[in-house]
């Protein structure tokens, strides 16, 4: 008797389980399918309608901050070449004034510079505001950012709170203080784009790299949230996530790499003009994107994946890059 019931109860387990077990199955694949499709729609949409916007009509100049190396030079550059005044903002007035002359020699528009150092903080805006008064900024690319100089945990990183409030003042304020300035003259000739640049680290979190991590998050939602604002009032607010660029900032995180291959572009890790170049014809299309096509392959195959399985993976690649910056450091000392 007892084990014709326990029999009863097995089968119905096993039969209800399996079907537990199939829905489960069937949404989790739906799921992915879905997923996968909405990103081969985004990449498809990409590749139709890219290169769409006119950057002169949204107004003669454009700025570009952090623009005298890596993927800010790139933007100023393309912008330059599609035919709009750019105005340049960094650190240092020789190597701004060098980008200024290959830009004008390059492209026949003209240029201003704008020294100004952005881990300073709130001080140095209202020069920057005099500087920018009376141009027909169109577009804004608030491209600066600083990063730590190698994966370390939080409280292993040297002159931690120095470096973090740098940190925030040149990822964080400088975005916000930018936008501040130069988007209410768009906003009254109802055209402009706001193209902000953040990070994989800003979408995903990335410990070892935490306050640039933290950092790039707020420019991730900055973006949205002022894109939503703004859409109705003929504003572009485009947030761009790139994966690897070849750049200055990315030498430290490859320190694995072989040394010749380091500077050497590859299909995911393009150069910044290859970069800045796709990015801009996304401007339009998409208020969200990683701005080249191989990053948004790989941000939709690490999209698919759980977010304990991305951190795990994160983890490991800063651990072994903190204990290679490490033994290098050690190794020059000797
Ligand atoms: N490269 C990548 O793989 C990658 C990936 C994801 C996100 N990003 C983001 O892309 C943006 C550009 O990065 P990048 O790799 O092109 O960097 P980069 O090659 O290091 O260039 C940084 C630029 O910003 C300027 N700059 C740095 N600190 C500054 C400060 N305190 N005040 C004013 N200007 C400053 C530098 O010029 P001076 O030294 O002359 O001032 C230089 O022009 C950053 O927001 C970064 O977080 C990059």
């Amino acid at each position: 008797m007892a084990s014709s019931v326990l029999n009863n109860v097995f089968n119905v387990f096993c039969r209800d389980s399996s079907a537990y077990f199939a829905t489960i199955g069937f949404v989790t694949a739906s799921y992915i399918a879905f997923k996968a499709a909405f990103n081969v729609i985004k990449i498809l949409k990409f590749l139709v309608f890219a290169g769409s916007t006119n950057f002169k009509k949204l107004g003669s100049w454009a700025v570009v901050t952090g623009s005298t190396d890596g993927i800010g030079k790139a933007y100023a550059k393309e912008l330059a070449k599609r035919g709009v005044n750019i105005v340049l903002i960094s650190r240092s007035e020789a190597k701004l004034q060098e980008v200024a002359n290959e830009i004008e020699k390059e492209s026949k528009v003209q240029t201003r510079i704008i020294v100004a150092d952005f881990s300073k903080g709130l001080e140095l805006y209202d020069s920057i505001r005099d500087q920018l008064a009376g141009l027909e900024i169109g577009t804004l690319v608030n491209n600066v950012g600083m990063h730590y100089p190698f994966p370390n945990y939080f409280l292993d990183v040297t002159d931690r709170e120095e470096l973090f409030m740098k940190l925030i003042n040149v990822n964080v304020t400088a975005v916000t203080m930018m936008t501040s300035i130069v988007m209410p003259a768009m906003v009254e000739r109802k055209k402009g784009a706001v193209i902000n640049i953040s990070s994989i680290g800003g979408l995903h979190p990335m410990p070892l790299i935490t306050v640039y991590s933290a950092c790039k998050a707020y420019v991730t939602f900055f973006s949205r949230c002022i894109q939503s604002e703004y859409e109705s009032k003929g504003i572009i607010c485009q947030c761009v996530v790139p994966h690897f660029v070849v750049t200055n900032m990315t030498m430290p995180f490859l320190v694995t790499t072989k040394r010749s291959e380091k500077r050497i572009p590859s299909l995911f890790r393009p150069s910044p003009t290859t970069y800045a170049k796709a990015a801009l014809d996304s401007v339009g299309v998409s208020d969200f994107t990683n701005g080249y096509w191989a990053h948004s392959v790989q941000a939709a195959a690490v999209g698919m994946l759980p977010e304990g399985v991305i951190k795990m993976m994160s983890v490991g690649f800063m651990e072994k890059t903190r204990k290679a910056n490490l033994e290098n450091m050690s190794k020059k000392k000797e």
